[in-house]
């Protein structure tokens, strides 16, 4: 399990999840209550992009897809990435919803 924290656009925490490698983490998120926007969810827009801030070595970008458009380096679209399967028990991660 690695700990995902989903922040709003400001940096404000949302919520909370232990994350595992199963699911995008959009769908964790939404799983969890927090409002992670999605539109296309098959990682052709941009609707569901988060700044990793923290953590970014623990997620695999393609894990639950492959990715259709380009986006910067510390960015992830969260309806098809994930957790890495190989990511420590203790890992964290937090990411910054652009659009929440
Ligand atoms: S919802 Fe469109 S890229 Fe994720």
């Amino acid at each position: 399990m690695v700990k995902v924290t989903f922040k709003d656009n400001s940096g404000n925490p949302i919520t909370t999840i232990d994350a595992n490698n199963d699911e995008p983490l959009s769908t964790q998120g939404q799983a969890a209550g927090a409002a992670v926007p999605v539109a296309c969810g098959v990682g052709a827009c941009r609707m569901c992009v988060g700044k990793c801030t923290r953590g970014a070595e623990h997620l695999d970008q393609n894990a639950h897809g492959e990715k259709h458009i380009s986006t910067e380096e510390d960015e992830f679209l969260t309806c098809i990435c994930g957790v890495k399967e190989d990511a420590p028990d203790d890992a964290e991660v937090e990411i910054e919803l652009e659009n929440l």
